[in-house]
């Protein structure tokens, strides 16, 4: 079983990318053949800083390697280091009807929005689908904002197959319904565009003042909080704390006693500690980027003769050969 999906570099990752994307995408390398790239070329479309893409790909490579992915099981890559993808891109967008386009909700909320958008904007699903298509992927691990690109990307595979004859294996996409949505520091949904992140790797008393920054209510520390377990901090301790510990502090909260500080204060330790070996691995990988892009260059090279392969065939059916 090929399985396969894409991060765009659009920012440093925060929790809610840990424990949405990263870490079920991590454990899911024993499942299955895994390709994770790097989505660069789908950044585009929002980011047009060269050098803020270049440091946000480096990024998002060392916070994966940092945190589990293992380059010799896993295909890791960069997208546009797989120029095939291009090339596939033009093919598919020949057969894809513009009111699957128009359909598709990512772009009709950027236009309701009011904001300026580009073609490469509205054709991003046709990208997507090239992406997926292009390794044979069977399933595609993604948020819930992603499953109807994956549905496009079927309807895509289906038509091309049917004018064509058989050429692309149709992908199912793997939602992560079960992950609870992390929450920011706001409890809003944690995301870069609500500036409500705690980042997974960064300066120390930067993040400290972040996670002491959580919001709470202006209840005394001996009230007794039967709501003990909607409080944002102990929300939060559930994903970073061994369970007991965990439970522990959500009880002295619901008894009374608990203030917010000490509470926020013991979040930040344990937060802190979980990521400890990562931030550990993290720094011996930025002391040899030579390596990360050694690693960049072989997942490429090891995409590449999958991508060729099938861009082979779609040209062989398409009479391009
Ligand atoms: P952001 O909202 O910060 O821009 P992205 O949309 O780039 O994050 O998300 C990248 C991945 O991380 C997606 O798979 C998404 O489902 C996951 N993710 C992002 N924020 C959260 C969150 N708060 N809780 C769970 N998963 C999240
Ligand atoms: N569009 C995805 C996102 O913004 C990233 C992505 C690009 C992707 N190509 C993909 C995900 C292919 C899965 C498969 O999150």
């Amino acid at each position: 079983m090929r399985i396969l999906s894409g991060i765009q570099p659009s920012g440093a990752l925060h929790l809610g990318n840990y424990f949405g994307m990263m870490r079920p995408a991590i454990e899911l390398q024993s499942q299955g053949e895994a390709f994770y790239f790097i989505a660069d070329w789908h950044s585009m479309t929002s980011l047009t800083d060269p050098a803020l893409r270049r440091r946000y790909t480096l990024d998002v490579a060392l916070d994966f390697l940092a945190c589990g992915l293992d380059p010799v099981r896993t295909v890791f890559f960069r997208q546009s280091d797989v120029p095939e993808v291009a090339e596939l891109t033009w093919m598919l967008s020949t057969v894809t009807p513009m009111g699957l386009l128009e359909r598709c909700h990512s772009y009709k909320d950027k236009v309701a929005k009011g904001l300026s958008f580009n073609h490469g904007l509205f054709a991003y699903p046709v990208l997507m689908a090239a992406d997926i298509l292009i390794y044979d992927s069977n399933l595609v691990p993604v948020g819930r904002d992603q499953k109807q690109h994956v549905e496009v990307t079927r309807d895509i595979a289906i038509k091309f197959n049917e004018l064509y004859g058989p050429t692309f294996v149709l992908p199912e996409p793997q939602i992560r319904e079960e992950v609870a949505v992390v929450p920011g520091t706001d409890g809003q949904k944690m995301s870069k565009s609500y500036g409500n992140t705690i980042e997974i790797f960064g300066e120390e008393k930067v993040l400290r003042k972040k996670v002491m920054s959580i919001v709470m209510d202006s209840r005394t520390p001996q009230e007794p909080k039967p709501d003990a377990d909607k409080n944002l901090a102990i929300q939060l301790l559930k994903l970073v704390a061994p369970a007991d510990v965990a439970a522990d502090f959500e009880a002295r909260l619901r008894a009374g006693g608990l203030g917010y500080g000490d509470l926020k204060k013991a979040l930040f330790e344990h937060y802190w500690n979980y990521f400890a070996p990562a931030r550990q691995r993290r720094a011996e990988l930025a002391a040899n980027l030579d390596y990360v892009h050694q690693v960049l260059r072989e997942g490429a090279a090891r995409a590449r003769a999958v991508a060729g392969q099938v861009l082979a065939r779609a040209r062989r059916q398409a009479g391009l050969d």
